[in-house]
């Protein structure tokens, strides 16, 4: 099978094994019924990375909740934010009054999410809160409140498990750095 070799060709070390991922979403899972007990949560995922962990968290969850998503381009090159966003698809659910909670993949500089949280919160949700899978600290340029935090990982470019570099490698099970001789120079 020359697809599963392709497909590993560009991957670097692994930093966030399936057991390792499993284990964490069940903890973020309890931590995020226990918080929300008794309310009706809307999650509101960011196509396309988040849906891997979004699809995971949501079974976790022990309320009752609803699903949504939106997806956002971003003019930056392959491998940077560059904070300038634009809504390609928009909620089809009114959040007005609602719990929400923002599902992402990666918090990198934080521009995404921080033009995001903006926008929602301009329609005036009941409370509006963050669950991302990773963040990397090391990289913030923008303040951005993220309640539940998956993994904290170095400054490196991460693929698997939702994440992709060029729309690629979104299916490995795992969290692995982009082998090195992928690594654009520009980034
Ligand atoms: P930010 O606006 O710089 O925080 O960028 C957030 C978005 O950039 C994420 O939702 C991802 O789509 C993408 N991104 C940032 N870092 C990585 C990475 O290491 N691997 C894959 N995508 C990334
Ligand atoms: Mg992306």
């Amino acid at each position: 099978m020359t697809h599963g070799l392709d497909l590993e060709r560009g991957v670097g070390e692994i930093l966030i094994d399936e057991t390792a991922l499993r284990a964490r979403v069940v903890e973020l899972g309890a931590e995020i019924s226990a918080d929300y007990a008794g309310r009706d949560l809307l999650l509101v995922g960011v196509l396309k990375g988040a849906v891997f962990f979004m699809a995971d968290l949501m079974r976790e969850l022990t309320m009752p909740c609803e699903i949504d998503f939106m997806a956002i381009s971003s003019y930056g090159v392959a491998t940077d934010s560059s904070g300038v966003v634009r809504i390609l698809k928009d909620l089809d659910i009114n959040v007005a009054g609602r719990d929400v909670l923002v599902v992402e993949d990666i918090v990198d500089s934080g521009l995404t999410l921080s033009y995001l949280i903006r926008s929602l919160r301009a329609r005036k949700p009941a409370s509006l809160e963050v669950a991302a899978l990773l963040t990397k600290p090391e990289r913030r340029e923008i303040d951005v409140p993220v309640r539940y935090v998956g993994f904290e990982i170095p400054n490196r470019f991460v693929i698997g498990y939702g994440l992709d570099f060029a729309e690629r490698y979104r299916n490995l099970p795992y969290v692995a750095v982009l082998h090195p001789d992928l690594v654009p120079s520009t980034a």
